[in-house]
């Protein structure tokens, strides 16, 4: 794939300066790596840990810290590879051990972001697993990335956690009749459940079992509205067998094809992959601007996994061509 983009940008190039050998070449196909600061997060596995499970005392110390605006990562950032030991041996918030056998408590990913000619470019690196049950056949990793503007609950507190309820395909309060609703083909409500949704696309969300709002939704008009308003994630997914999707998060996770999202390989165990998205917005696109920062997190499928059985990064903010916890910066 990579040579592909070079070998594209090589033909654009002669083709250019056969047609117009005065105009100034055009800017590099993806920055220099090797100049782009790096930081390293821990995407760690949550086993069933929703925001329902986040927002019961009962079952979350930091609960009343969240309801006080307080963001994840300000109590669990240095920790996260530490507790998620215990998640992944079974002794808390993980009900099935045989999916959670031999996969990682936590991946270190190394992370760059850089913005470069009206392009924003993210880097994920991680080193490849170790043979857990295998999900997903044609898959054998993926990674996904949530976008927020700042407009969706949770999305500055925990980042992919505003999407993530106890009535998702995997989790312990999935309703598999999701199928037979009657709105079940516009939001893709299968067989084994419902997709990830945000609260403001429900009406009601219980934190009594069933916990979540799958079937609490709101009129087909409200939703498109939540769209129009940005509330919304936007989010991307690099596949290493399928080619990239991209899409929203709202009332459910609706993706498409994309094909010139992202590119991805994987060399002596060490997976590289890095999405590129010009700056501005559009409809289901966040309105990228430089100067601004965003709420981003991430999610590593390793080891051929489906659904829940993945590893998360907590929330950060992405600052576009500005300082954040990731500064995408014009190099
Ligand atoms: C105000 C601080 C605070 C905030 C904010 C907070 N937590 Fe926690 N969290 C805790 C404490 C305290 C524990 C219990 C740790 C322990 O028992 O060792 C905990 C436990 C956890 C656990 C279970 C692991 C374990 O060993 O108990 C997970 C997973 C977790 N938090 C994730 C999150 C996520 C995701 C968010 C944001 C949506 C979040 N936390 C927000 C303080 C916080």
């Amino acid at each position: 794939m990579k040579n592909d983009l070079i070998t594209k940008s090589l033909v654009a190039t002669s083709v250019a300066a056969l047609v117009a050998p005065l105009a100034v070449a055009p800017a590099h196909a993806s920055p220099d790596w090797n100049k782009v600061p790096a930081k390293t997060v821990n995407a760690f596995y949550p086993g069933v840990a929703s925001m329902e499970w986040m927002l019961n005392t009962g079952d979350h110390s930091g609960a009343r810290g969240i309801r006080k605006g307080e963001t994840c990562a300000s109590c669990h950032e240095t920790e996260t590879a530490e507790f998620a030991r215990k998640i992944v041996e079974g002794k808390k918030a993980e009900p099935s051990l045989d999916n959670a056998k031999g996969r990682a408590a936590a991946i270190p990913v190394k992370v760059q972001a850089a913005v470069d000619d009206g392009t924003l470019y993210l880097r994920f690196q991680w080193k490849a697993g170790s043979g857990a049950r295998k999900h997903d056949e044609k898959n054998p990793a993926k990674l996904a990335v949530m976008l927020d503007a700042g407009k969706v609950e949770y999305g500055a507190i925990g980042g992919c956690w505003a999407t993530c309820h106890d009535d998702l395909r995997s989790m312990p309060d999935v309703n598999t009749a999701a199928k037979d609703h009657p709105r079940a083909k516009e939001y893709d409500f299968r067989a084994d459940g419902p997709t990830k949704y945000i609260k403001e696309s429900r009406s009601d969300i219980s934190t009594a079992r069933p916990r979540g709002g799958w079937d609490k939704l709101k009129s087909a008009a409200d939703n498109e509205a939540l769209l129009k308003d940005g509330k919304f994630l936007e989010m991307w997914q690099w596949r290493s067998g399928e080619p990239p999707r991209s899409g929203t998060v709202s009332t459910a996770r609706l993706l498409k094809a994309d094909k010139d999202l992202a590119e991805g390989r994987l060399d002596n165990g060490v997976y590289t992959v890095t999405f590129k998205r010009k700056l501005g917005g559009g409809p289901g696109k966040v309105d990228l601007q430089m100067g601004k920062t965003y709420n981003i997190g991430f999610a590593v499928h390793d080891d051929h996994s489906n659904w829940r059985y993945h590893q998360v990064s907590l929330g950060y903010t992405l600052g576009v061509g500005t300082k954040g916890d990731l500064s995408a910066m014009k190099d």
